[in-house]
């Protein structure tokens, strides 16, 4: 190994625990969890609630039944940073829920999604009627896949079955980052 190369290597190391010490620094944390504007017609909705499971840690978790069979599903995600009041902050997004549940598309709700998906039953596709679930879902701050800045947030989901508003869900939770 040349000089420079070590050189390369410590320098590369040293960067490495600066990262993983920032990342390790941050916190996440859900405060609360509503869901609404449900059209029983279409859900039912069996548990919509956090959990502290631990210090520093809750859970989500969502347990409904679609009562109808489903062949269009659109997705409205809105996020919201606390400033005076939620203020809209980077993404409002609609997307095609059946398209997704076949090929996940929009990197935003792919990232989001890939977070959830191992607590949730969502590996069905359209048509599609029975339970929907995510039981116990957390995230520890070094999972945030994105830099976030500190703060609170809200994420609004709006599920629109065969074009009916169903449900609407509010995510809300707190970020700190690199805290040292
Ligand atoms: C977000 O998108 C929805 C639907 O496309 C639109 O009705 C709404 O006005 C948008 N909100 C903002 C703050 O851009
Ligand atoms: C979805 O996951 C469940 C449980 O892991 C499994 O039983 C089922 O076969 C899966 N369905 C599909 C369409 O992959």
């Amino acid at each position: 190994m040349g000089h420079g190369s070590e050189v390369f290597a410590l320098i590369l190391t040293v960067h490495i625990a600066l990262e993983i010490g920032s990342i390790n620094a941050s916190r996440f944390r859900f405060t609360n969890f509503v869901c609404d504007s449900v059209d029983e017609s279409w859900i039912s909705v069996h548990k919509c609630r956090l959990k502290a499971v631990q210090r520093g840690k809750t859970t989500l978790s969502f347990d409904g039944t679609v009562l109808k069979t489903v062949s269009t599903l659109k997705v409205h995600a809105q996020i919201f940073k606390r400033a005076n009041g939620f203020k809209p902050w980077l993404y409002n997004i609609t997307f095609d829920g059946c398209r997704f549940l076949r090929k996940p598309y929009e990197a935003p709700v792919v990232l989001v999604f890939n977070l959830f998906k191992p607590f949730s039953n969502l590996n069905f596709t359209c048509p599609y009627k029975g339970p929907v679930r995510v039981i116990g879902f957390h995230i520890i701050g070094e999972q945030i896949p994105v830099p976030l800045p500190s703060g609170e947030y809200l994420i609004s989901i709006k599920w629109y079955l065969n074009k009916m508003l169903a449900i609407s869900t509010s995510i809300y939770f707190s970020f700190e980052e690199n805290l040292t």
